[in-house]
Protein backbone atom coordinates (compact mmCIF):
# COMPACT_ATOMS: atom_id res chain seq x y z
CA UNK A 1 0.00 0.00 0.00
CA UNK A 2 0.98 3.59 -0.81
CA UNK A 3 1.22 6.42 1.62
CA UNK A 4 0.48 9.73 0.60
CA UNK A 5 0.65 12.90 2.89
CA UNK A 6 -2.13 15.33 2.75
CA UNK A 7 -0.47 18.57 2.97
CA UNK A 8 1.38 21.01 1.90
CA UNK A 9 3.42 21.94 4.84
CA UNK A 10 7.00 21.68 3.58
CA UNK A 11 8.89 20.86 6.64
CA UNK A 12 6.50 18.22 7.49
CA UNK A 13 6.62 16.81 3.76
CA UNK A 14 10.45 16.70 4.07
CA UNK A 15 10.65 15.13 7.84
CA UNK A 16 7.91 12.40 7.33
CA UNK A 17 9.89 11.98 3.47
CA UNK A 18 12.77 11.26 5.65
CA UNK A 19 10.92 7.82 7.15
CA UNK A 20 10.82 6.05 3.81
CA UNK A 21 6.93 6.21 4.10
CA UNK A 22 6.45 8.91 1.95
CA UNK A 23 5.41 7.79 -1.86
CA UNK A 24 3.32 10.85 -2.63
CA UNK A 25 1.18 14.15 -1.33
CA UNK A 26 -2.22 15.25 -2.00
CA UNK A 27 -3.02 18.97 -1.30
CA UNK A 28 -6.75 20.54 -2.51
CA UNK A 29 -7.48 24.59 -2.14
CA UNK A 30 -8.22 24.11 1.70
CA UNK A 31 -4.68 22.78 2.35
CA UNK A 32 -2.90 25.76 0.47
CA UNK A 33 -4.74 28.20 1.77
CA UNK A 34 -4.15 27.09 5.00
CA UNK A 35 -0.31 27.18 4.04
CA UNK A 36 -0.25 30.84 3.11
CA UNK A 37 2.23 29.66 0.47
CA UNK A 38 1.78 30.79 -2.97
CA UNK A 39 0.10 27.48 -5.20
CA UNK A 40 2.73 27.10 -7.72
CA UNK A 41 5.63 27.75 -5.76
CA UNK A 42 4.84 25.19 -3.24
CA UNK A 43 3.85 22.47 -5.45
CA UNK A 44 7.04 23.06 -7.15
CA UNK A 45 8.88 22.62 -4.07
CA UNK A 46 7.17 19.81 -3.11
CA UNK A 47 7.68 18.28 -6.35
CA UNK A 48 11.71 18.90 -5.38
CA UNK A 49 11.34 16.96 -2.06
CA UNK A 50 8.70 13.92 -3.59
CA UNK A 51 9.62 11.55 -6.33
CA UNK A 52 5.76 10.26 -6.60
CA UNK A 53 2.72 12.22 -7.63
CA UNK A 54 2.07 15.24 -6.13
CA UNK A 55 -1.76 16.44 -6.55
CA UNK A 56 -2.72 19.94 -7.50
CA UNK A 57 -6.36 20.72 -7.71
CA UNK A 58 -7.93 22.96 -9.87
CA UNK A 59 -10.49 25.58 -9.06
CA UNK A 60 -12.37 26.24 -12.26
CA UNK A 61 -15.70 24.51 -12.38
CA UNK A 62 -15.75 24.37 -16.27
CA UNK A 63 -13.83 21.99 -18.62
CA UNK A 64 -12.09 24.69 -20.73
CA UNK A 65 -11.13 26.53 -17.68
CA UNK A 66 -9.84 22.80 -15.98
CA UNK A 67 -8.29 22.39 -18.99
CA UNK A 68 -6.25 25.71 -18.59
CA UNK A 69 -5.79 25.28 -15.18
CA UNK A 70 -4.55 21.74 -15.37
CA UNK A 71 -2.39 22.58 -18.49
CA UNK A 72 -0.13 25.06 -16.60
CA UNK A 73 -0.44 22.96 -13.30
CA UNK A 74 1.62 20.04 -15.25
CA UNK A 75 4.12 22.20 -16.71
CA UNK A 76 5.28 22.60 -12.50
CA UNK A 77 6.57 19.44 -12.64
CA UNK A 78 6.51 15.99 -14.00
CA UNK A 79 4.82 14.64 -10.44
CA UNK A 80 2.18 16.82 -10.67
CA UNK A 81 -1.31 14.69 -10.68
CA UNK A 82 -4.15 17.34 -11.82
CA UNK A 83 -6.89 17.06 -9.66
CA UNK A 84 -10.43 17.47 -10.45
CA UNK A 85 -13.56 17.37 -8.89
CA UNK A 86 -16.10 14.74 -9.07
CA UNK A 87 -18.43 16.39 -11.92
CA UNK A 88 -19.42 16.07 -15.75
CA UNK A 89 -17.00 18.80 -16.32
CA UNK A 90 -14.12 17.28 -14.13
CA UNK A 91 -14.29 13.67 -16.03
CA UNK A 92 -14.06 15.16 -19.36
CA UNK A 93 -11.15 17.11 -18.08
CA UNK A 94 -9.82 13.73 -16.48
CA UNK A 95 -10.24 12.22 -19.68
CA UNK A 96 -8.51 14.50 -21.24
CA UNK A 97 -5.81 14.42 -19.41
CA UNK A 98 -4.93 10.77 -18.95
CA UNK A 99 -5.56 10.40 -22.76
CA UNK A 100 -2.16 12.80 -23.48
CA UNK A 101 -0.61 10.82 -20.05
CA UNK A 102 -0.80 13.20 -17.55
CA UNK A 103 -2.03 11.64 -14.24
CA UNK A 104 -5.12 12.64 -12.98
CA UNK A 105 -7.02 12.56 -9.49
CA UNK A 106 -10.50 12.57 -9.38
CA UNK A 107 -11.65 14.13 -5.97
CA UNK A 108 -14.80 14.21 -3.93
CA UNK A 109 -15.82 11.01 -4.55
CA UNK A 110 -18.90 9.76 -2.00
CA UNK A 111 -20.37 6.95 -3.53
CA UNK A 112 -19.57 3.74 -5.65
CA UNK A 113 -21.78 4.90 -8.98
CA UNK A 114 -19.05 7.97 -8.97
CA UNK A 115 -16.49 5.80 -8.59
CA UNK A 116 -17.04 3.59 -11.10
CA UNK A 117 -17.86 7.16 -13.71
CA UNK A 118 -14.15 8.24 -12.34
CA UNK A 119 -12.89 4.61 -13.60
CA UNK A 120 -14.34 4.54 -16.92
CA UNK A 121 -12.77 8.61 -17.64
CA UNK A 122 -9.47 6.56 -17.49
CA UNK A 123 -8.65 8.75 -13.74
CA UNK A 124 -5.18 7.44 -12.75
CA UNK A 125 -6.89 7.64 -8.66
CA UNK A 126 -9.95 8.28 -7.34
CA UNK A 127 -10.00 9.86 -3.80
CA UNK A 128 -13.49 8.79 -1.77
CA UNK A 129 -13.85 11.18 1.31
CA UNK A 130 -14.16 8.79 4.58
CA UNK A 131 -13.80 11.27 7.60
CA UNK A 132 -16.80 12.94 5.97
CA UNK A 133 -18.37 10.15 4.98
CA UNK A 134 -18.05 9.00 9.07
CA UNK A 135 -18.92 12.48 9.59
CA UNK A 136 -22.42 12.70 8.66
CA UNK A 137 -23.46 8.86 9.86
CA UNK A 138 -22.88 7.20 7.51
CA UNK A 139 -19.86 4.00 7.05
CA UNK A 140 -16.63 5.32 5.11
CA UNK A 141 -14.77 2.26 4.80
CA UNK A 142 -18.06 0.58 3.43
CA UNK A 143 -17.49 2.66 0.50
CA UNK A 144 -13.73 1.91 0.27
CA UNK A 145 -15.24 -1.81 0.18
CA UNK A 146 -17.43 -0.97 -2.49
CA UNK A 147 -15.00 0.60 -4.76
CA UNK A 148 -11.96 -1.98 -4.25
CA UNK A 149 -14.38 -5.05 -4.93
CA UNK A 150 -16.22 -3.44 -7.81
CA UNK A 151 -13.12 -2.09 -9.89
CA UNK A 152 -11.91 -5.69 -9.59
CA UNK A 153 -14.20 -7.46 -11.72
CA UNK A 154 -12.49 -5.45 -14.42
CA UNK A 155 -9.03 -5.80 -15.56
CA UNK A 156 -9.35 -2.75 -18.09
CA UNK A 157 -9.98 -0.79 -15.15
CA UNK A 158 -6.55 0.91 -13.88
CA UNK A 159 -7.55 3.34 -11.68
CA UNK A 160 -6.07 2.96 -8.14
CA UNK A 161 -8.11 3.95 -4.77
CA UNK A 162 -6.98 6.17 -3.30
CA UNK A 163 -8.31 6.76 0.39
CA UNK A 164 -9.01 10.27 1.72
CA UNK A 165 -10.39 12.27 4.60
CA UNK A 166 -8.67 9.88 6.92
CA UNK A 167 -9.40 10.75 10.42
CA UNK A 168 -7.32 8.09 12.27
CA UNK A 169 -5.00 4.54 12.48
CA UNK A 170 -7.92 2.16 12.26
CA UNK A 171 -9.17 4.01 8.52
CA UNK A 172 -5.78 3.21 7.50
CA UNK A 173 -5.93 -0.40 8.43
CA UNK A 174 -8.82 -0.89 7.02
CA UNK A 175 -8.11 0.53 3.97
CA UNK A 176 -4.89 -1.47 4.12
CA UNK A 177 -7.17 -4.88 4.62
CA UNK A 178 -9.60 -4.15 1.87
CA UNK A 179 -6.64 -3.48 -0.94
CA UNK A 180 -7.20 0.05 -1.32
CA UNK A 181 -3.70 1.12 -3.42
CA UNK A 182 -3.35 4.41 -1.45
CA UNK A 183 -3.88 6.15 1.81
CA UNK A 184 -3.05 9.95 1.89
CA UNK A 185 -2.40 10.93 5.66
CA UNK A 186 -2.66 13.87 7.40
CA UNK A 187 1.15 13.72 9.55
CA UNK A 188 -0.26 13.19 12.68
CA UNK A 189 -2.17 10.30 11.57
CA UNK A 190 1.30 8.89 9.78
CA UNK A 191 3.17 9.51 12.71
CA UNK A 192 0.68 8.04 15.07
CA UNK A 193 0.70 4.43 13.22
CA UNK A 194 3.46 3.78 15.39
CA UNK A 195 2.67 4.05 18.77
CA UNK A 196 1.97 1.22 21.16
CA UNK A 197 2.35 1.57 24.30
CA UNK A 198 3.58 -2.28 25.13
CA UNK A 199 6.29 -0.98 22.26
CA UNK A 200 7.68 2.03 24.97
CA UNK A 201 6.92 0.09 28.04
CA UNK A 202 9.15 -3.03 26.73
CA UNK A 203 11.81 -0.71 25.48
CA UNK A 204 12.14 1.20 29.02
CA UNK A 205 12.60 -2.15 30.29
CA UNK A 206 15.25 -3.46 28.16
CA UNK A 207 17.49 -0.64 28.96
CA UNK A 208 16.27 -0.47 32.12
CA UNK A 209 17.45 -4.23 33.09
CA UNK A 210 20.62 -3.25 30.90
CA UNK A 211 22.06 -0.83 32.59
CA UNK A 212 21.43 -2.70 35.89
CA UNK A 213 22.98 -5.70 34.18
CA UNK A 214 26.68 -3.33 33.89
CA UNK A 215 27.39 -4.64 30.21
CA UNK A 216 29.12 -2.59 28.20
CA UNK A 217 27.77 -0.93 24.55
CA UNK A 218 28.76 -2.53 21.70
CA UNK A 219 31.85 -0.02 20.60
C1 LIG B 1 -7.26 14.61 -0.08
O1 LIG B 1 -7.03 14.46 -1.24
C2 LIG B 1 -8.46 15.28 0.45
O2 LIG B 1 -8.56 16.55 -0.07
C3 LIG B 1 -8.42 15.28 1.94
O3 LIG B 1 -8.05 13.98 2.39
C4 LIG B 1 -9.69 15.76 2.59
O4 LIG B 1 -9.60 15.56 3.98
P1 LIG B 1 -10.59 16.27 5.03
O5 LIG B 1 -11.95 15.67 4.86
O6 LIG B 1 -9.99 15.94 6.37
O7 LIG B 1 -10.56 17.72 4.72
Amino acid sequence: MKFFVDTADVAEIKDLAATGMVDGVTTNPSIIAKSGRDFAEVIKEICGIVEGPVSAEVTATDVKGMIKEGEKLAKIAENVCIKVPLTWDGLKACKHFTSNGTQVNVTLCFSAAQALLAAKAGATFISPFVGRLDDIGQDGMQLIDDIVTMYSQYDHFETEVLVASIRNPVHVVDAAMMGAHVATLPPAVLRSLISHPLTDKGLAAFLADWEKSGQKKIA
